[in-house]
């Protein structure tokens, strides 16, 4: 397998790439403009190319070297950022996808795995929230990625390329091993703002309503491992490899944990006081979202191994102790 991981050199797609190195045989591309990426991030024995999916010259260059299977991880996924700069999102999220999917038709590339999201589904009608769920997003990015999945629909009927299409629930934790370093700049994200807050880069966190419908009353989201993600990338590619047909599934622990468990296992496990206070709640915020990944379980025969709670807070405070 040739495999290009196009926004490789950012959280998630570097420890994607540490997963596709595993598998004997595979060579493993990364295309980045390092805009919140690092080339820190690339492992040994990945082919780096820096460029932007918005640069089609760049980027069909790169296109034309033989892969057979591209890995789209390149996007801004701020969901707050998306609705006061829909532009942004617009431009990078929907256009680059769009010079992506022409660039593998140019270059015969049949296989297309799409980094989605969980908030292509917006307020869950039902829990937990399986893929025939419908497609509501609240937020501008979650529309991106939905709208992106549409094209890649007209892509697979019209052009023939495959896609496995993978909504990620919550992204969390690290490698297990401390392969992987690379620090988000600036987060939104409950766990890095709990770990800069315990690493002392933060004054305090802000718990954003504490009056949900919830046991303690604060937010529930389905932590899903990094690792785990990485794995369900591998197992896609293979599927598509294997199969002539496209999926879509849903990459869950499918269980569900509060902002306060996450807070107090973070104290229990940094040893850190980590100041906290109750704020009002974001705008657009679900009480709760868990995952049915049973799909992704029988189609892929992928499975969570790494998303309990301690494995997530201790590995990604092992990155944020040295802060
Ligand atoms: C989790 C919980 C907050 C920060 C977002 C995107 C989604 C996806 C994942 C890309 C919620 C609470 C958070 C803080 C808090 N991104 N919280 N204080 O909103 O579930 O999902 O990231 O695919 O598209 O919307 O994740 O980590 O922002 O929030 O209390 O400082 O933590 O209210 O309950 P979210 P999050």
């Amino acid at each position: 397998m040739q495999v290009l991981l196009i926004g490789g050199a950012g959280y998630i797609g570097a420890h994607t790439a540490l997963a596709f190195l595993d598998l004997p045989g595979t060579r493993v591309g990364i295309f980045d403009n390092f805009s919140t990426g690092s080339p820190d991030n690339i492992p040994e024995g990945c082919e780096a190319f820096e460029g932007d999916i918005l640069n089609e010259k760049s980027l069909h260059e790169v296109l034309s070297m033989g892969w057979d299977t591209v890995v789209h991880l390149a996007a801004f996924k701020a969901a707050g950022e998306s609705m006061e700069s829909p532009e942004k999102y617009s431009i990078n999220n929907i256009n680059g996808s769009i010079n992506i999917l022409t660039g593998c038709s140019k270059h015969c590339i049949r296989n297309f795995i799409l980094s989605s999201s969980a908030a292509v589904y917006g307020e869950p009608q039902y829990l937990p929230i399986d893929e025939n769920h419908p497609t509501m997003p609240e937020n501008y990015y979650g529309y991106t990625k939905l709208s992106i999945e549409g094209h890649l629909k007209w892509y697979d009927m019209l052009k023939g390329i495959r896609y496995a299409s993978l909504r990620y629930f919550n992204a969390a934790g690290y490698d297990v091993q401390g392969r992987m370093r690379g620090l988000e700049r600036n987060p939104a994200n409950l766990i890095p703002v709990v770990m800069e807050a315990a690493a002392g880069k933060r004054s305090e966190l802000s718990v954003f309503g504490d009056d949900y419908p919830t046991p303690d009353g604060t937010g529930v989201r389905d932590y899903i491992h990094v690792t785990d993600l990485a794995d369900a990338h591998v197992k896609a590619a293979q599927y598509l490899a294997k199969e002539d047909k496209s999926l879509t599934v849903n990459l869950g622990s499918e269980s569900g944990l509060s902002v306060l468990e996450i807070l107090n296992k973070a104290r229990e496990v940094s040893r850190k006081e980590i100041p906290a206070r109750i704020a009002p709640r974001r705008n657009g915020d679900p009480a709760k979202l868990i995952a049915s990944s049973g799909y992704a379980k029988q189609v892929l025969g992928w499975q969570a191994a790494f998303s309990d709670l301690d494995t997530i807070i201790a590995s990604t405070w092992n990155v944020y102790k040295d802060l």
